[in-house]
């Protein structure tokens, strides 16, 4: 496996990605409503482009497939992280964590923060976040509820 920066035109297969992740990984934890509202299958990929145009952007990739993907805003706000359904619990989701989580320290940021879906909240505590409350997100009329997240990283030490 190996990571690197997102091109512009695979875009669309992290959105392909996204929706297929979510609707199985994802499918014991939410009911069909919330999943369509989390990931509809009209996804609007320019305006995904452009959400998170200025973030940094890793795709991880097996055998040229794109296998994962996260986006790290510049405050140290995680944005998206996924791993293709079929390549779960093969420290896909851990080396793009890293990887970001590297980028940030390098970059002068002290705090990772996150809203995290039921799902990834086991993985999230195991790569180092505490949790901090709850938050809810509307999207076309359904609340999403997540639990948010943080992670306090300072002099290049995790703590
Ligand atoms: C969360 C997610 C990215 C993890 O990806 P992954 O590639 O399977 O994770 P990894 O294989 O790198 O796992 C790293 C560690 O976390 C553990 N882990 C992974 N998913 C976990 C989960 N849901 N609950 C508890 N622990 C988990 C693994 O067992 C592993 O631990 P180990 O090293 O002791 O074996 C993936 O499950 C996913 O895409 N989920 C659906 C989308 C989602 O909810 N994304 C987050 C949006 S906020």
């Amino acid at each position: 496996m190996y990571i690197r920066r997102l091109l512009d035109d695979e875009y669309e297969d992290v959105v392909k990605l996204i929706v297929q992740t979510v609707h199985t990984v994802c499918a014991d934890d939410y009911t069909k409503e919330e999943l369509d509202a989390w990931a509809p299958s009209n996804f609007d990929v320019p305006k995904f482009r452009q959400n998170l145009s200025g973030s940094l952007n890793l795709a991880a990739f097996e055998k040229g497939k794109l296998v994962g993907f996260i986006s790290l805003e510049r405050n140290g706000y995680i944005n998206r992280l996924y791993t293709h359904k079929d390549f779960l619990h093969r420290g896909i989701g851990e080396a793009l964590f890293k990887k970001a989580e590297s980028w940030a320290k390098e970059n002068g940021i002290c705090e990772l923060s996150l809203d995290s879906s039921k799902t990834a909240e086991g993985f999230y505590l195991k790569m180092g976040f505490e949790k901090a409350g709850i938050s809810t997100l509307s999207r076309g009329g359904v609340v999403l509820r997540n639990t948010v997240m943080k992670k306090v990283i300072k002099n290049g030490e995790v703590k």
